[in-house]
């Protein structure tokens, strides 16, 4: 079947090169909405979206997340833009809920032709010390937990092929 949307989310691909330029301010404002749109359970809009662009913040953040690892390389791949989705920690759907919206950022990215990666640690991040004084900055409530991170920024370098889908991925029942 033809369709514009279901042949973007079936190319959408996570992207580890980028450009250094930012990515243009009513691109990161036309995707963040669509986070916005994603489904909440009991519709209650319970994330929150924290979009970063200061250079000196998203390399902290790299920083604070490379620690996790107790690595050295940047696991922000030196994408100029970062969301992190923050779920409530006091809903049954924290992490469903801000795993939704990651999926809306991450497609209406790949929809604007912006490059953009799913980056875990940020629990462990926001449990940090630095963390929790990001987050009081930022004005996140102490019960919201860092579900992950969305890089975002305009791609460099050939565009990645898509794994062959496992055969027993879907059952009909009919
Ligand atoms: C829950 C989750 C965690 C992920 N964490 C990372 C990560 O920390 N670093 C990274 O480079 N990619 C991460 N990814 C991206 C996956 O590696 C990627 O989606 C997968 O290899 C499939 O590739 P595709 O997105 O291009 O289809 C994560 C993806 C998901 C859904």
């Amino acid at each position: 079947m033809e369709n514009i949307v279901l042949e973007s989310l079936k190319s959408r691909r996570s992207i580890r090169k980028y450009k250094q330029e930012p990515i243009k301010k009513e691109e990161l404002e036309a995707i963040l909405e669509a986070g916005a749109y994603a489904p909440t359970g009991m519709g209650k809009q319970a994330p929150l979206m924290v979009a970063v662009t200061n250079p000196d913040t998203v390399a902290l953040l790299s920083k604070l997340n490379a620690q996790v690892m107790n690595g050295a390389q940047d696991p922000f791949y030196g994408a100029p833009v970062v969301i992190i989705v923050f779920g409530n920690g006091e809903s049954n759907n924290c992490v469903q809920d801000a795993s939704c919206v990651m999926s809306n950022l991450l497609n209406a990215a790949h929809a604007l032709n912006i490059g953009s990666c799913w980056i875990n640690r940020a629990k462990e991040v926001f449990e940090s010390d630095e963390g929790k004084a990001l987050k009081k900055q930022w004005g996140i409530p102490e019960h919201y937990i860092g579900v992950a991170n969305c890089i975002l920024g305009y791609i460099d370098g050939p565009y990645p092929k898509a794994k062959e889908r496992k055969e027993d991925y879907i059952r009909i029942i009919e």
